[in-house]
């Protein structure tokens, strides 16, 4: 099961839309059980995921604090993890400083309505957006496709937070 609205082909958009292309070395931060490092391994790429959850695709690690080299990956990604974390700004913090210059952020997550916070956020660590879509009601129908599964939503990882909030996609750029 995706845990993240859009699934797989999401995924796929984001790394036409940033023109990702083998052999890019690519950071899932937050990978989850690392159904998506295996979608992306499974295309061609070199792929690592950290995660506070254990899984054999997956090294176990807080994202906040990687130990990963400055610079060191083509692309980070990440889906639906930054903002349960609580802390969303050091988590674009630590992916700035481990992508290249020139590289690629691929978020996709909840965020505060309106998303000029998360724009802002990503901007002060100096990611420069190419890329900006609300996908609100995409993530009610991947709640609605959960339910009509019979599914218990309350054991996904994806939150539902209270209040004014919707889910929004980023394709950042780390200028030179
Ligand atoms: C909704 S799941 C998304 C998993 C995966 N990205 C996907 O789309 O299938 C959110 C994940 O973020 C992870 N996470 C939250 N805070 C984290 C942190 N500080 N460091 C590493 N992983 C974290 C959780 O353990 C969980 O697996």
């Amino acid at each position: 099961m995706n845990r993240h609205p859009g699934g797989d082909e999401h995924t796929k958009e984001m790394l036409r839309l940033a023109s990702v292309t083998v052999p890019a070395r690519i950071l899932d931060m937050g990978a989850g059980d690392g159904q998506t490092v295996r979608l992306l391994r499974d295309l061609g790429f070199y792929v690592q995921g950290i995660d506070l959850i254990t899984s054999t695709d997956v090294t176990w690690g807080d994202f906040l604090h990687t130990s990963y080299d400055a610079e060191s990956f083509d692309v980070v990604l990440s889906q639906c993890s930054f903002f349960i974390s609580g802390r969303i700004q050091e988590a674009f913090t630590e992916a700035y400083r481990v992508v290249k210059p020139h590289g690629f952020l691929l978020y996709s997550d909840v965020g505060i309505r309106n998303s000029q916070n998360l724009i802002d956020s990503v901007v002060n660590v100096g990611f420069h957006i190419i890329c900006f879509q609300d996908m609100t009601e995409i993530w009610r129908q991947y709640y609605v496709e959960c339910l009509w599964r019979g599914e218990d939503i309350s054991k996904l990882y994806c939150p539902i937070p209270k209040g004014k909030y919707g889910y929004y996609m980023l394709i950042c750029r780390k200028e030179g």
